[in-house]
């Protein structure tokens, strides 16, 4: 799968040379002066969209036009255009503007458009910088044009990947434009990254293929790499992470990557989930979907697509990225309900459910954590079924103890357009794990199901500021959208950054 790759123009709308120019615009009458030119050496083909009442702007509404007029010296050089709607002008902003590129990209990749070229109505930029501009237009084009062939024998319809996309700015915006297209690319890389990861099937994504590619990922950007197998996990004391492993012969891995890139500062660290596949355990879950649950490793996805950006931006922070790995199978050696293991902290666990598998194993990897004396953790999973009847598929379930970094999140998740919503960790909640013979209890039943994930996780957290990210409704898609097709969202890799970034006075 080749790279995909963006690079900037400055040129007249009408003299760029491509299959495809998308032009985003603002919902509302007149086609807006900056467009005139464009039209009159198309042959007044967006007027008539646009008087027609044809194309609205609304936010994902499209129109494809062919230029009338004959190319040459006075005649429109882009062999198609593409009106994009970015919806209302007050709500136009790096959200509508990434989105809009990726709905440009999605109609590319379906036209068999090798490459397209994006621009913003002037008229419609509202307050988004062009750095933001440059950065969102890459992220946004990567986005939709991603697809998945790899596995495919005989692709029935093969559309060749768009690999690339040409933001079409002024020229003095240019310079803002490259800064802006530097952290795009990056984030372009980390995503593709994470969603090949996602899209891998359980029995190629192993636990042991995670560590493989969290190598090849050392290897090329000098990140200090740590591998645990079964035998050093026993060593460690790992008894929960073990637990959820000893029902697989797969072997499991806990594998621990470190970014510096300021000194001896104490690093952030990132701790993913990465169940490469799902089953319940004895627990076993119904039929029905399961094959989604080779995304339950969406979490590690996210942690090894942001190394992947670090190696890139190569920020001015630490970072320590975390990833307990296993498979969760029943079989005569699983982990059974009643069970009672002990953790790496200590702490002693009734084991209610083994479905309740992702608590176990990131409850190690956040006592773990604690040699680093991170400054701050996140952890990001696919955790609980119920945060997706909580929130669907718009929002990242957010709990944690502390409330500033719980805002620092939430406001990356807002300028990477993946927005997180807190749940409450109440005391009275954690009545609902206590066990008759252990320390805490892997299952609080039905109610609040999210926020008792987050409370046992609570339980393993000592001496840091801590975030838990719940992305079940997030990491995939089981429907096509018209900016990203259905599957792997690599949710986690933006707001990663925007949070990096922002840490690193970048
Ligand atoms: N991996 C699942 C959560 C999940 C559900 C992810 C749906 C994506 C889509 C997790 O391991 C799980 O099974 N959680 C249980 C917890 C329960 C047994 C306490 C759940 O949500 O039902
Ligand atoms: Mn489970
Ligand atoms: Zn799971």
């Amino acid at each position: 799968m080749s790279e995909f790759t963006s690079s900037a123009v400055s040129l007249p709308l009408a003299q760029v040379e491509t299959p495809l120019l998308a032009v985003a615009l603002a919902q509302g009458g007149a086609v807006p002066a900056s467009l005139a030119e464009l039209d009159r050496a198309a042959g007044g083909v967006v007027t008539r969209a646009i008087t027609s009442g044809d194309f609205k702007g609304k936010r994902d509404e499209t129109a494809l036009l062919y230029p009338t007029a004959p190319a040459g010296p006075n005649g429109a050089k882009p062999q198609r255009l593409l009106l994009v709607g970015l919806g209302k002008p007050a709500d136009v902003s790096r959200t509508a503007i990434r989105r809009g590129a990726a709905v440009a990209a999605k109609r590319a990749r379906a036209l068999g458009a090798k490459q397209f070229a994006f621009a913003v109505a002037t008229e419609a930029r509202n307050n988004v910088t062009a750095r933001d501009l440059g950065q969102v237009v890459v992220e946004g084009a990567a986005q939709g044009a991603w697809a998945f062939t790899e596995l495919k024998a005989a692709p029935e319809e093969v559309k060749p990947d768009v690999e690339a996309v040409v933001i079409v700015c002024d020229a003095k915006e240019a310079k803002d434009v490259a800064d802006g297209r530097r952290v795009g690319d990056a984030i372009a890389a980390g995503h593709r990254l994470a969603r090949y990861l996602q899209m891998q099937p359980g029995n190629v994504c192993t636990p042991s293929y995670l560590a493989d590619r969290a190598k090849q990922l050392a290897d090329r950007y000098g990140f200090t790499l740590t591998v645990l197998d079964r035998a050093k996990m026993a060593q460690e004391g790992m008894g929960a992470l073990l637990a959820v492993a000893q029902g697989t012969a797969q072997e499991p891995r806990f594998i621990v990557l470190e970014y510096r890139g300021a000194g001896a500062a104490p690093p952030v660290a990132i701790v993913g989930k990465g169940v490469t596949f799902d089953s319940g355990g004895i627990s076993i879950k119904p039929a029905q979907n399961m094959e989604d649950m080779k995304f339950d490793m969406s979490g590690a996805a996210a942690v090894l697509g942001t190394f992947e950006m670090l190696g890139r931006l190569t920020p001015k922070l630490n970072v320590v990225g975390i990833v307990p790995s296993t498979e969760n199978l029943p079989s005569g050696t699983a982990v059974k309900p009643g069970d009672v293991v002990k953790s790496h902290l200590g702490k002693t666990i009734e084991i209610i459910n083994t479905d309740a598998e992702g608590r176990l194993i990131l409850c190690d990897a956040l006592s773990y954590v604690r040699r680093f004396k991170p400054a701050a953790v996140i952890d990001i999973a696919t955790l609980t079924g119920a945060v997706v009847v909580a929130l669907g598929q718009h929002a990242i379930g957010a709990m944690g103890t502390d409330e500033a970094l719980i805002a620092e999140i939430r406001d990356a998740g807002e300028r990477a357009g993946e927005r997180c919503w807190p749940l409450p960790l109440w005391d009275e909640y954690r009545d609902m794990l206590k066990s008759e013979i252990a320390d805490v209890k892997n299952s609080g039943g039905r109610g609040a199901g999210s926020i008792t994930g987050g409370w046992f996780l609570r339980e393993f957290v000592e001496g840091y500021p801590w975030v838990h990210l719940d992305i079940a409704g997030t990491a995939y898609t089981d429907g096509e959208g018209p900016h990203q097709t259905k599957g792997p969202t690599a949710v986690g890799v933006r707001l990663f950054t925007e949070f990096a970034l922002k840490r690193a006075g970048a």
